[in-house]
């Protein structure tokens, strides 16, 4: 049974006692995973970054993007936690807000989060917790290019040098070029994400993401461009990361950057002058030479 805001009670498509319109978009927040390689002893989701935890600090940016539901995929048994993330992040929109219990692969949590839909949305973003640090602008960028039959998903150019290996023996390059680095959120037409997810259920494949589960189900899929804070916490060096970029430890000494050529307690380098007179008898000394 869904649980529909009690605004959505009013003339057309607009609350009469808070005024809001009724959004036709939905994010779904997956964050059910267990965090395997993060291996804090917690779900990935529930640990800690600074004061908050992955999940707050991704819904933080979920509700700074314009109005949308959310739905939040916990992990069984911490649906409690995951609820109490949901209200402090929310705000003035708890309302939009609702947790469901996830499944046991990703793509089972986002067919969880797809059946708590309200009617009304015909945009559906998928997002992971664990891209905890993804800026808003991302999330509204990605909205706003959602189109009929086209899924969006944001990208960042491969950077480094890739090469085909055979065990260790180098087999040849990659043409670097046709690569991307796929980030979240990703949003479809939600009838088409829906139709798409029921398909992978009957045919029991299990893709690696939902632009992958997408364009199987035969639809096109657009790139827009990511932001390097969209990273997943994946490993405990991201965890670390992720508490640099929040200025929560110091970097380590080797990344110093400009702005330590300016702190008075780092070394500093530059030109000037010292004069003396000529004193005494014999020869010369400069410098001690
Ligand atoms: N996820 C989920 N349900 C699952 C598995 C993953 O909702 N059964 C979510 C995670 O919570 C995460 C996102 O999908 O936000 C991406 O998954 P990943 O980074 O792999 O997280 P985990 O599966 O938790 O980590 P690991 O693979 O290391 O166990
Ligand atoms: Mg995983």
């Amino acid at each position: 049974m869904l649980r529909h805001p009690p605004f959505f009670v009013g003339a057309g498509n607009v609350n009469r006692v808070s005024m809001l319109p009724v959004p036709d978009t939905a994010i779904i927040v997956v964050a059910a995973g267990s965090g395997t390689r993060l291996d804090a002893g917690a779900p990935k989701a529930l640990v800690g970054i600074d004061t908050h935890s992955i999940l707050r600090h991704a819904l933080d940016g979920v509700f700074a993007a314009a109005p949308a539901q959310v739905i939040v995929v916990a992990p069984a048994g911490f649906e409690g936690d995951a609820e109490s993330e949901l209200q402090a992040a929310a705000g003035g929109r708890a309302d939009l807000g609702r947790v469901v219990t996830g499944g046991d692969t990703r793509q089972k949590s986002v067919a969880a989060g797809l059946a708590a839909l309200w009617g009304d949305v015909t945009r559906v973003l998928v997002h992971d917790a664990a891209r905890a640090l993804t800026p808003p602008a991302v999330i509204d960028a990605v909205v706003a290019a959602v189109a009929d039959e086209v899924g969006i998903i944001p990208t960042l150019p491969v950077v480094d040098t890739l090469k085909r290996v055979d065990g260790d023996l180098i087999a040849g390059p990659v043409d670097r070029s046709e690569l991307a680095a796929a980030q979240t959120p990703q949003g479809f037409p939600r009838a088409l994400l829906e139709a798409a997810y029921r398909s992978a259920l009957a045919s029991g494949v299990e893709y690696t993401d939902d632009a992958a589960l997408y364009a199987a189900a035969g639809h096109a899929v657009r790139r827009i461009p990511g932001d390097a804070r969209g990273f997943k916490i994946t490993t405990p060096d991201d965890l670390e990361r992720a508490r640099h970029l929040l200025g929560v430890i110091e970097r380590p000494a080797l990344e110093t950057t400009a702005v330590d050529a300016a702190s008075p307690t780092g070394p500093r380098v530059g030109l000037g002058t010292d004069v003396h007179a000529f004193g005494g008898d014999g020869a010369l000394w400069l410098a001690g030479l």
